[in-house]
């Protein structure tokens, strides 16, 4: 299983961003010298089909931040799995705490996007995580044990799905919980998937928050962390492939 390092690049830059962003990352991918990392570019859906040709050829994966629940139809405004396919998306992230929050969508929902994700061949990767407020009550593990069950297709396994565990808290604060929590969490996220789906692999878990390449090395080398999401840190390519670079 590669380590994954995932790039959400949110809503951020124009064209000529998007494309010298993805053209210096492949640049410096050739370079990398860790063959265990796996790197994906999830840009703006406007930006998708540019970086594809910049992409194209490169070992550098491409990915879209969101997809609608159906196929096609009477939904202006949203984009269907098969529309990030044909751009050359290979994953598509679901769930992620932004759209929870800002667009009120619900673990439901979510699950319904991973599932119309595998209709069109899309690896979903489903974002989990808990609140501040849910955090200093003690909730964590109850929180995401719920979004887990409620949020996982039934038909989830590891080769065609990947869990982001992003505390809510962490995202864009610069603040990470200690490596200690971090694997304390990723452990209890692995060992409820496999009694939900009843699994007999382990699935992939990222994790999400703050991550740079000052703290990739120990969070990258944890048990049950299979890569990371990562938002501000990878707008630059140098700070990007620093955190690939940590893959051992
Ligand atoms: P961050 O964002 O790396 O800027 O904290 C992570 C994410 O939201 O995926």
């Amino acid at each position: 299983m590669k380590t994954l390092i995932a790039g959400n690049w949110k809503m951020n830059g124009d064209n000529a961003f998007a494309m010298n962003l993805a053209k210096d990352v492949a640049k410096q991918a050739q370079e990398l010298a860790s063959s265990h990392a796996e790197l994906l570019l999830c840009p703006p859906f406007v930006h998708l089909a540019f970086v594809a040709q910049v992409l194209e050829g490169t070992d550098v994966v491409l990915g879209a931040q969101d997809c609608s629940e159906a196929q096609k139809g009477a939904f202006t405004g949203d984009i269907a799995p098969n529309m990030l396919t044909d751009l050359g998306c290979a994953y598509v992230i679901v769930g992620h705490s932004e759209r929870r929050t800002g667009h009120k969508e619900t673990s439901e929902q979510v699950l319904k996007k991973a599932e119309s994700a595998y209709q069109a061949g899309l690896k979903p990767i489903i974002c989990i995580g808990e609140t501040q407020s849910e955090k200093e009550s003690g909730k964590t593990k109850d929180v995401l044990s719920e979004q887990i069950k409620d949020s996982l297709p039934r038909n989830a396994f590891p080769r065609n799905t990947v869990i982001a565990y992003e505390p809510v808290w962490a995202i864009g604060s610069g603040k990470t919980p200690s490596i200690e929590e971090i694997s304390d969490i990723h452990d209890f996220i692995q060992e409820t998937i496999r009694e939900t789906l009843a699994l007999h692999t382990e699935m992939r878990i990222l994790y999400g928050g703050s991550v740079k390449p000052e703290n990739a090395k120990e969070i990258l080398a944890l048990k049950n962390v299979h890569g990371a999401l990562i938002g501000g840190a990878s707008l630059k390519a140098d700070s990007f492939i620093g955190i690939a670079k940590q893959v051992r």
